[in-house]
């Protein structure tokens, strides 16, 4: 586990992007943290990092798949997901299979969905910045 403070949305999308350049094809990320925590910043970065410089949140859509470079992004958000049944029907089990990073937020919505090799990110507010609680398999 890892304790990370961020003091403002740069560092937050600097720290995606650090977070990122270390990840391998195959790694599923489950963001945790309350509306305005900072979960798309993150990603925006981790997405930047790939190189894909537009990444918006992908609220009002189940998932945004960036594969215009050499490692896919597929980008979901289970905020607006009312059952499980959703997701198998978007096909979850299908996008683990690929090769790509898989970044969530609201993971915890479906916390039963993700495999064992997924790492937790929880965002949560203190009087200095957000703090990133990171939880590796
Ligand atoms: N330390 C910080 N890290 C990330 N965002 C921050 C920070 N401080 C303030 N903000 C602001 O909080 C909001 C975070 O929004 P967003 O990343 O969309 O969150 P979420 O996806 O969790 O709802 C943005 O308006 C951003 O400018
Ligand atoms: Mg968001």
């Amino acid at each position: 586990m890892k304790e990370v403070i961020i003091k403002s949305e740069k560092e937050m999308l600097d720290f995606g992007f650090s977070f990122g350049k270390k990840l391998l094809s195959g790694s599923v990320i489950a963001l945790v943290g309350d509306l305005g925590a900072g979960k798309t910043h993150f990603c925006q970065g981790v997405c930047q990092s790939f190189g894909y410089l537009e990444c918006t949140s992908p609220t009002y859509t189940l998932v945004n798949e960036l594969v215009s470079q050499d490692i896919p992004v597929f980008h979901f958000d289970f905020y607006r997901m009312k059952t499980i049944q959703e997701l198998w029907e978007i096909g979850w089990v299908e996008y683990l299979d690929k090769d790509g990073i898989i970044l969530v937020e609201w993971a915890d919505i479906f916390p039963e969905a993700f495999p064992a090799n997924t790492i937790w990110v929880k965002i949560t507010h203190n009087d200095r910045g957000r703090k990133l609680t990171i939880i590796y398999p």
